[in-house]
């Protein structure tokens, strides 16, 4: 089987079938992952508060994406891999070709960077110089200092009509994929269907194009906190393998995320 494409994903959501897609950090969930046919594995910055247990995002460095992408890449040979470009990483048009290519270069087939407009030139310049991009909009947890908190967003009118806008612009600037996290459900179903590539949703409804999750929430392993819109999926079949396809089957099918796992 050859490797997932952005191409096939965008195919995927004109045909209406669901995309699936999990954080992966090392390489024995990986290729389990891969196995499964999990079409898209993150290497998630989110690897700084499960793996190194901080209360935020931003300690993570490129080095530790670095390491974590290169470990997911060799052993899933045909999920789509996306690496985080972490904090502070993409401040500058040098540091993110820098960096992104750093990334790309341990295995990464994509790159995802949180933000709206202001992102815009260095998408294209990524784009231009061959690197795919995903952005991440609504509860972008780098900013969690600006927003005071893991709150969700875009419950304002003016605040979800930023966001649409953002989503527009960003995709006209070259993204192929968008995560959408912590977003109202009808603000979710908006985004999606304004643009013409897939939005995966986390705590953004089932209207979504996809669905991803951190894996420790998905088989409810995160110490302490395991947020609303995750559900456990081992807990159901005591079964790592076996979670795996129920969480692909149940976003298949329209049956996760519920109304209870969602924002209204
Ligand atoms: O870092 C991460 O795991 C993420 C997901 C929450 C989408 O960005």
């Amino acid at each position: 089987m050859a490797r997932i494409s952005v191409s096939r994903l965008a195919k995927m959501k004109t045909e209406n079938e669901k995309i699936t897609c999990i954080t992966a950090y090392d390489a024995s969930f990986a290729a389990i992952f891969d196995q499964a046919g999990i079409q898209v594995l993150l290497v998630g910055d989110s690897l700084g508060m499960v793996l190194q247990g901080h209360e935020s995002t931003l300690p993570v460095t490129v080095e530790d994406i670095k390491y974590h992408t290169a470990s997911v890449a060799s052993t899933a040979k045909n999920s789509l891999i996306i690496a985080d470009l972490p904090f502070m990483s993409y401040s500058t048009a040098e540091q993110t070709f820098e960096n992104a290519a750093t990334l790309m270069r341990a295995g990464a087939n994509m790159v995802k960077l949180e933000g709206g407009e202001w992102l815009s030139e260095s998408v294209q310049g990524l784009v231009e110089r061959g690197i795919p991009v995903c952005g991440h909009l609504g509860l972008t947890p780098q900013s969690v200092n600006v927003f005071g908190g893991y709150k969700v967003q875009g419950r304002e009118d003016e605040q979800a009509e930023k966001l649409l806008a953002d989503a527009l612009l960003l995709e006209k600037s070259g993204i192929q994929l968008l995560v959408l996290e912590c977003v109202p459900v009808t603000l979710a179903e908006r985004v999606s269907k304004a643009l013409a590539i897939p939005v995966i949703g986390i705590g953004a409804g089932a209207q979504t194009d996809g669905q991803i999750l951190v894996m420790h929430d998905a088989f409810g392993i995160s110490a302490g906190f395991c947020p609303k819109f995750s559900k456990n999926f081992l807990v159901e079949t005591g079964d790592i393998r076996r979670a795996v396809a129920l969480y692909k089957e149940q976003v298949e099918g329209g049956i996760f995320p519920a109304d209870e796992h969602s924002f209204y």
